[in-house]
């Protein structure tokens, strides 16, 4: 059975071989941790998005969209704390002069050294014991295993600790007492332990104008907050109202690994809900159990999410949670919950010199607001989707075939029109359909190769329905409709495919279903 590593390097290229995702500017060798996304990978970002955007926005009254700019004025960044704080602990190697992030380095000693020689005792254990082998039990019994998992423990505890006390020459001792060397030189000869901010900065305006420096903004969040006001007073929002924005947002990220999981340029959905004082703990609760519903009305199977609470937490937070999910590298965070009290408001209160009060009318009182946010990276949930979706199954005739299980009202193309034969007027028939359905569904149209292969093409690329006209087509008016995950085939009436199609890909059969 092929390793969680090697199905994750399949899922890479598929995604390159079917038109999903490509390394940027390929032709000159790509450019580290960014991406761009192919004709059908921005089609499921696109749709993913939607179901973003409408379960936000559309759904609730209370709830507005918003699109700011990526440019923020400067101070944006002083006052949101990110410029003092929004940083990573980074390590040079003096020989082969590669930079580290000093987490990821004792993070990937506790997996190469440890965790490493845990499963090679297992191998050659299941190797001696054959079909006998309790795999639990052993865990539990063999002292050289017992050795490593305190190993294990004892290195985290230590991690934890130089993290939560930012202790830079901590972290580099820790690195030092464990002998771990450079991948690139093998070398222990490390700098200093250092923070290193991770926003882009550009300059706006020429240099002989008198430049200026101005930041990539690393979460669309702010964009949100210093527009409160404006938005409370233009739309005659009353408290609690939120805010929701989708747009970029840019980190240089020093370990960027996993495809699009880290990335450097990337796409967040955020909403910041903004609350009475004192009611904050019972919104995030809300946004956390409504946003956990919004995953898992998806339909991906049991166990695939779970909460991760932190325990902790940002200076401007006072409660924070993450929604993991069950990517092939392990349970990661796809979505943050943070209750963010007045922090970021206050902050821009003071540095703008500005009010950004509201009046309740129910209470008479002027307050500056609570904020839950919800924050998804889009990429991550594209990840997720696709990792999900990848399923290689062996037919009964003992042939193979790859499909992407997408669920249908995500899928890039929601039906294929492939007419049998490319002669026969068959063709013609299938466009007259296509004509019809393309006001409601995203269609493709193939007449290459054998319908085997063409189905095949539609399984990789997760298409949920092929709908083939044939010469019966022409005396009767009806087509086979093939069920992407069950293969099955039934035939139907040209005339009642709206329906059925509407029925089984609707978006707004999810939405009501959360509703
Ligand atoms: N406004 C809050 C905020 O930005 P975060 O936990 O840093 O919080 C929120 O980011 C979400 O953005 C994450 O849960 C993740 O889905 C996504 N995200 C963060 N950094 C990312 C990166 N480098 N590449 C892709 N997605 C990222």
């Amino acid at each position: 059975m092929a390793t969680q590593e090697e199905v994750f390097k399949k899922i890479t290229a598929h995604a390159k071989e079917f038109g999903f995702v490509f390394q940027s500017s390929e032709i000159y060798d790509g450019l580290s941790a960014v991406y761009d996304y192919g004709q059908n990978g921005s089609a499921l970002k696109k749709n993913i998005k939607d179901y973003w955007w409408n379960s936000m926005v559309q759904m609730n009254e209370n709830i507005v969209g918003i699109d700011a700019s990526i440019f923020m004025h400067p101070t944006t960044w002083k006052a949101s704390g990110h410029v003092d704080a929004f940083n990573d602990p980074l390590i040079d190697n003096k020989d082969s002069k590669k930079r580290y992030r000093a987490d990821v380095l004792v993070e990937d000693y506790i997996v190469n050294k440890l965790e490493a020689k845990i499963d090679k005792e297992i191998k050659k254990a299941k190797k001696r014991f054959g079909e006998d082998f309790d795999e639990i039990q052993f865990k539990s019994t063999n002292s050289r295993i017992l050795n490593y998992q305190e190993k294990i423990r004892e290195v985290e505890l230590q991690l934890k600790k130089v993290q939560e006390n930012e202790d830079m020459e901590g972290f580099k001792n820790l690195i030092e007492d464990l002998e771990i060397s450079c991948p690139i030189s093998g070398s222990k000869n490390w700098t200093d332990v250092r923070q290193f901010n991770l926003m882009f900065s550009t300059e706006i305006g020429s240099v002989s104008d008198g430049a200026s420096k101005i930041f990539l903004r690393p979460e669309t969040a702010q964009g949100i907050f210093v527009n409160y006001l404006n938005v409370q007073k233009t739309g005659g929002m009353k408290i609690p109202f939120g805010i929701a924005q989708i747009g970029k947002a840019f980190r240089n990220e020093i370990v960027a690994r996993q495809f699009v999981f880290r990335m450097r340029e990337f796409e967040q959905m955020e909403m910041q809900f903004f609350v009475r004082p004192g009611e904050q703990e019972k919104w995030y609760e809300y946004w956390k159990e409504v946003r956990m519903k919004w995953h898992l009305a998806i339909g991906f199977p049991e166990g695939h999410h779970k909460f991760h609470n932190h325990l902790k937490l940002a200076h401007y937070a006072d409660a924070a949670a993450d929604i993991e999910f069950k990517f092939p590298f392990g349970f990661k965070e796809l979505e943050g919950i943070h209750s963010r009290t007045d922090f970021d408001l206050k902050s821009h209160e003071e540095y703008s010199k500005k009010k950004l009060r509201y009046f309740d009318p129910e209470i008479n009182e002027s307050y500056v607001p609570y904020v839950v946010e919800t924050s998804i990276g889009v990429d991550r949930m594209f990840l997720a989707i696709l990792s999900n979706s990848f399923t290689e199954e062996k037919l009964e005739d003992g042939s193979e075939r790859v499909v992407l299980k997408i669920p249908a009202f995500l899928a890039p193309y929601k039906v294929a029109l492939l007419p049998l034969i490319g002669k026969d007027g068959l063709p013609e028939k299938a466009k007259e359909i296509l004509k019809e359905l393309k006001f409601d569904f995203d269609c493709t149209y193939d007449e290459k190769n054998t319908i085997g292969k063409r189905y095949r093409k539609q399984d990789a690329i997760g298409t949920p329905f092929c709908i083939t006209i044939d010469h019966q087509t022409l005396e009767d008016n009806t087509v086979t409709l093939r069920d992407r995950d069950s293969m099955n085939q039934e035939r139907v009436e040209v005339n009642d495919l709206s329906r059925l199609l509407s029925d089984q890909v609707a978006l707004k059969n999810i939405l009501k279903k959360l509703s």
